[in-house]
């Protein structure tokens, strides 16, 4: 049995459900047991992931338009100190955005800006808790980045 592990953040539950319905998923599917850390219940608190892992980073921004206005990141700045403590980073091997679309040009922002500030590969988006099909198609391409990346 392989195994994953989301390293993620999620204030009002919606990423959770998606982490959690992806676990099921992969599970059920694929026979892959996941590791969920969860930095919202860490309160601060940071340690070496030492396995290879995906992100799933949720979008909180205070003003700014998205291109050219400065935006201001709120809420998931303790993800960004997890993934770059311990130089966690290096065993990031993509991460997914999540968002809502009515927010036009900040949609999953910050996930880009993650991509850019550590160098590991934006994969994929989605919006609030996520469908099936989000499921299917993220799943797909978590597998085979996690599989580049160790291989
Ligand atoms: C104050 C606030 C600001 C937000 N800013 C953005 C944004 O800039 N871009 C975006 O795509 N979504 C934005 N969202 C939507 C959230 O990213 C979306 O609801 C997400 O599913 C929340 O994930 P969570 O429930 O796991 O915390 C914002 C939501 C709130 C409440």
């Amino acid at each position: 049995m392989s195994q994953l592990t989301i390293v993620f953040i999620s204030l009002s539950g919606n990423t959770l459900s998606f982490v959690k319905r992806l676990s099921d998923y992969l599970a059920f599917n694929h026979s892959i047991t996941t590791r969920q850390i969860n930095i919202k219940e860490l309160d601060h608190q940071t340690f070496p992931v030492e396995e290879p892992f995906v992100a799933i980073l949720p979008t909180y921004l205070e003003g700014g338009n998205g291109i050219d206005d400065g935006d201001v990141e709120i809420l998931t700045n303790p993800l960004g100190d997890f993934i770059a403590a311990h130089d966690n980073f290096k065993n990031c091997f993509g991460i997914i955005g999540s968002g809502n679309r009515n927010f036009n040009n900040q949609y999953c922002l910050t996930a880009k800006q993650y991509s850019q500030r550590f160098g590991f590969p934006m994969l994929g988006d989605f919006e609030l808790r996520g469908t099936i099909s989000d499921i299917e198609r993220l799943a797909a391409i978590i597998l085979k980045a996690q599989a580049d990346f160790t291989h």
